[in-house]
């Protein structure tokens, strides 16, 4: 299926909500995925699990503890190689996303890999599932901050958990949003505020509609929304920039990553039983 291209756009900075977010981050991803996977395809591994650009992965981590035996959904899958790599170790991982593209990219990669993720076309704000169904539900830089309506995908997360399940998610570092999105020396110029939440928003110069939507928390904001839903947060890891490692990925870059943080892990557990 030929995609069609990115139209021109133009950045913004205003209020968006979810339905207007939605509309747009499906269809740009849809356009997006061809390219994504392209690019960064053979970096995330068909069977690997990273959490972010940085190349670290779930393995050096733990973030997630156990995962043999377990039910593990991830939001915001993209082409499933995160819980590819959670059915290689013994779990029962599915998939999520709101992108129709890259969930097709998911069954080619289930097909030439020999390890299939059952997966569905849906949105973290609406788990498509029972309550109590899942023992680890994980985000590697999927769904959250694309989500206008952040208080409600984190409440779906918590009903969708057994008590005392584990979330954890990767994000752009809070940090980050102070910065202009260049992996240069420029990118390391503080340029807007770190409180401001506005959104990024692009918009399609010929139709004037919402192309591209990203919303942003500060790290004080992270903490209460899980704090509000009956999760303790056991982990924040920031990683470095590793030795050796000179990937560009977008804004992220050995320039910019020796100096500030660019990916933020969070690993948090729903009150138990
Ligand atoms: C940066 S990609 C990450 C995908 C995958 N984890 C990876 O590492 O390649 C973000 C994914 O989030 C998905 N997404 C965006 N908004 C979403 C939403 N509201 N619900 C579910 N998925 C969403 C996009 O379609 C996209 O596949």
């Amino acid at each position: 299926m030929e995609q069609p291209p990115h139209p021109p756009v133009r950045v913004e900075r205003r209020a968006v909500d979810e339905r207007e977010s939605r509309q747009a981050n499906g269809p740009d991803w849809d356009r997006y995925a061809d390219e994504y996977q392209a690019t960064h395809g053979e970096f995330l591994g068909d069977t690997g699990f990273l959490w972010g650009p940085e190349g670290v992965t779930e393995a050096e981590l733990g973030i997630l503890g156990p995962v043999e035996g377990r039910d593990v959904l991830e939001v915001g899958s993209g082409a499933g190689q995160c819980s590819r790599w959670v059915r290689t170790r013994g779990g029962r991982g599915y998939g999520l996303d709101l992108s129709f593209r890259q969930l097709q990219h998911g069954l080619r990669i289930d097909e030439e890999s020999g390890v299939a993720v059952p997966s569905v076309l849906g949105t973290a704000t609406a788990l498509p599932f029972a309550a109590a169904s899942f023992d680890v539900v994980f985000c590697s830089f999927g769904a959250l901050q694309f989500i206008a309506d952040l208080d409600v995908a984190v409440a779906e997360v918590a009903r969708v958990l057994r008590p005392g399940g584990r979330f954890a998610f990767s994000i752009t570092h809070p940090t980050r949003w102070m910065f202009p999105d260049d992996p240069g020396p420029e990118g390391l110029v503080a340029s807007q505020s770190y409180w401001d939440r506005t959104p990024y928003v692009e918009v399609d110069e010929a139709t004037g509609r919402v192309s591209y939507v990203e919303h942003h928390r500060t790290l004080g904001d992270w903490v209460a929304v899980l704090a509000r839903h009956d999760f303790r947060i056991t982990d924040l890891a920031e990683p470095e920039w590793p030795e050796g490692h000179e990937r560009v990925w977008g804004g992220w870059s050995r320039t910019r990553g020796r100096f500030t943080p660019g990916t933020a892990i969070f690993g948090a557990d729903l009150a138990g039983p």
